[in-house]
């Protein structure tokens, strides 16, 4: 079958020439459809380059991605957005939640942006995530665990085929982090959502199939989990 993400030789220097050292040397990653991946690696080896590159986010210097079979290059900025609103979702280390935006108006903008503005759908969205009865709250009156939920919500509910969660429960105290990482795991779960998580924490491993390990801009270690979470 197809892979749902194909990474090809992927290089990235930041900045215009390719001067010093480069953030992605020569990745190579093919994810099938409906995996649970866990990336590792130390500050600075390159996890946010390569989530933010097969986002369409930032190019890479040389190399091919596909997503869903289609060549990122070849879809060019506006195909770029119009995937990204329509295919995928982004849970972040810090929320990114918009502040002026109440809960349900932060995933309904979601929708909209996706061209399926169906507001029950937002509010059954927020309820699945646990938050009947918070729509109408703002950013700044949720705690960090449900400002997550709400993220994860507005990821969710276009269903999207893949979701790139850069240290998802990086701002959280350990006891959030699990609520949060098994909300997010069981939803994509559900939904047969392609995940790839960024993290710190070992524990991400007993929620992945497949972990991967990068070191120095490559990808070193390649692996299934040994013991599939619950
Ligand atoms: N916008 C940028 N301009 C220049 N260099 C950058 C930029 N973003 C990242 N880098 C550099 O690229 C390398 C990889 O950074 P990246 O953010 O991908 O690491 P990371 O693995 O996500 O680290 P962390 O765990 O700290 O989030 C680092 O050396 C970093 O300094
Ligand atoms: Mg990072």
């Amino acid at each position: 079958m197809q892979p749902i993400i194909r990474v090809a030789d992927l290089w990235k220097y930041y900045g215009d020439d390719e001067q010093g050292e480069p953030a992605l040397r020569g990745t190579n990653l093919e994810v099938a459809a409906g995996d649970i991946i866990a990336l590792f690696g130390k500050s600075g080896s390159g996890k946010t380059t390569l989530l933010n590159i097969i986002a369409g986010l930032d190019r890479p210097t040389r190399g091919r991605i596909e997503i869903e079979g289609q060549d990122l290059e070849a879809l060019g900025e506006q195909g770029r957005t119009e995937l990204r609103r329509t295919r995928l979702g982004f849970v972040f280390q810090f929320f990114n939640l918009l502040p002026t935006l109440t809960a349900f108006e932060n995933v309904f903008l979601s929708l909209e942006l996706a061209g399926l503005p169906d507001p029950a759908a937002a509010g059954a969205a927020l309820t699945s995530v646990g938050l009947a009865g918070k729509e109408g709250r703002y950013p700044h009156e949720l705690s960090g665990g449900e400002q997550q939920r709400v993220a994860i919500a507005r990821a969710l509910v276009k269903r999207p085929s893949i979701i790139l969660a850069d240290e998802p429960t990086g701002n959280l105290d350990t006891h959030t982090g699990t609520h949060i990482l098994d909300l997010l795991v069981d939803q994509c779960r559900l939904a047969q959502t392609t995940l790839i998580m960024v993290s710190h924490a070992m524990i991400t491993c007993r929620y992945a199939q497949r972990i991967l390990q990068m070191e120095d801009g490559i990808i070193m270690e390649d692996r299934p989990c040994e013991a599939p979470g619950p």
